[in-house]
């Protein structure tokens, strides 16, 4: 079965869906057939994508909910199984950066990165699950790890931390689902390299401490902006490799994969953490 077979005429939740990647999983499902659900912090992002969607003929409903909240992304599940119908796609795509050294960032930085992006895939599973397994139909969990997952990177320490945690989660999450023999449920990992996004410019630096230092891993991270992938592409290429029935769904098999290779290395030889020359902080360049 390809993607659309699979997928159209589904309802697929996606967090995080005003901007960047979740923007692009949210155009490729609904260019499927899927009934999209918006959940965003940002009511008009949403709110304009679900008329962008509406306008090309799909069913969409955005909802305002914040990932950091328990109750609100219970809501959600809630809304969508009660007024939508039940879900064939969840993606805990709703996620942050942060640049600075770590002992320079702000604790209430530190929290909200936490709170989002590790809480916030934990609260997806937490709401969605139970009625994913009450339904008993077919399901696809993804969660959104990054090739940060496999990586160590300094001046993003909060970020990539979250980014391990997330593909802990889903790994074990996988496991779980197998254990408790809900085999219609496909828990996945989505490994993005780098796709076009909002995400550096809204992430968090610091205030005091290295501020030179922290942004400029923020420009350092922009550059690599001007080559990243357009998150509909992407999309369909995560579409595709999940309905291959691959585990890790990575948006560019080849520059994600070496990185896994060599995460895999470093743990093998057990080589302690070496700074490259080019993440060598030059204060004469800033
Ligand atoms: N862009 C990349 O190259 C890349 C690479 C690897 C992993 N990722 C991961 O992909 C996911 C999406 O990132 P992106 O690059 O599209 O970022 P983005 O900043 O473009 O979009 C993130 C969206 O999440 C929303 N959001 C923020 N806080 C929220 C909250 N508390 N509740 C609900 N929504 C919230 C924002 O309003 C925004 O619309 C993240 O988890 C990120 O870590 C991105």
């Amino acid at each position: 079965m390809n993607a659309r077979e699979t997928f159209a005429g589904g309802v697929a939740v996606i967090t995080g869906a005003g901007a960047g990647i979740g923007a692009g999983l949210a155009r490729h499902a609904a260019g499927l057939g899927m009934t999209v659900v918006l959940a965003d912090i940002d009511a008009g992002a949403i709110a304009a994508l679900r008329a962008e969607l509406e306008q090309q003929g799909a069913r969409a409903v955005d909802i305002v909910c914040d990932v950091r909240d328990f109750a609100a992304v219970e809501d959600l599940a809630e809304r969508t199984y009660r007024e939508i119908g039940p879900v064939r796609l969840l993606v805990n795509n709703a996620g942050i950066e942060q640049f600075g050294y770590l002992w320079d960032t702000p604790v209430e930085n530190w929290q909200r990165l936490v709170d989002i992006n590790v809480s916030g895939v934990f609260h997806g599973v937490r709401a969605f699950l139970p009625k994913i397994i009450a339904a008993g139909s077919p399901a696809w969990v993804w969660n959104l790890s990054s090739i940060g997952g496999v990586a160590v990177v300094p001046l993003q320490a909060p970020y990539i931390m979250s980014k391990h945690a997330v593909l802990a989660l889903t790994e074990c999450l996988a496991l779980e689902v197998q254990h408790a023999g809900h085999d219609h449920i496909h828990v996945q990992a989505v490994l993005p390299g780098a796709v076009a996004s909002n995400i550096f410019e809204s992430a968090g630096g610091v205030t005091d401490g290295d501020v030179g230092a922290a942004e400029a891993q923020r420009v350092a991270m922009l550059d690599i902006k001007a080559t990243a992938m357009d998150p509909v592409a992407a999309a369909e290429v995560v579409f595709d490799q999940a309905v291959d029935g691959r585990f890790y769904l990575l948006t560019q098999p080849e520059y994600v994969g070496s990185a896994m290779a060599e995460r895999a290395d470093v743990l093998r030889s057990q080589r302690a953490p070496l700074l490259r020359t080019t993440q060598r902080f030059d204060p004469a360049k800033h």
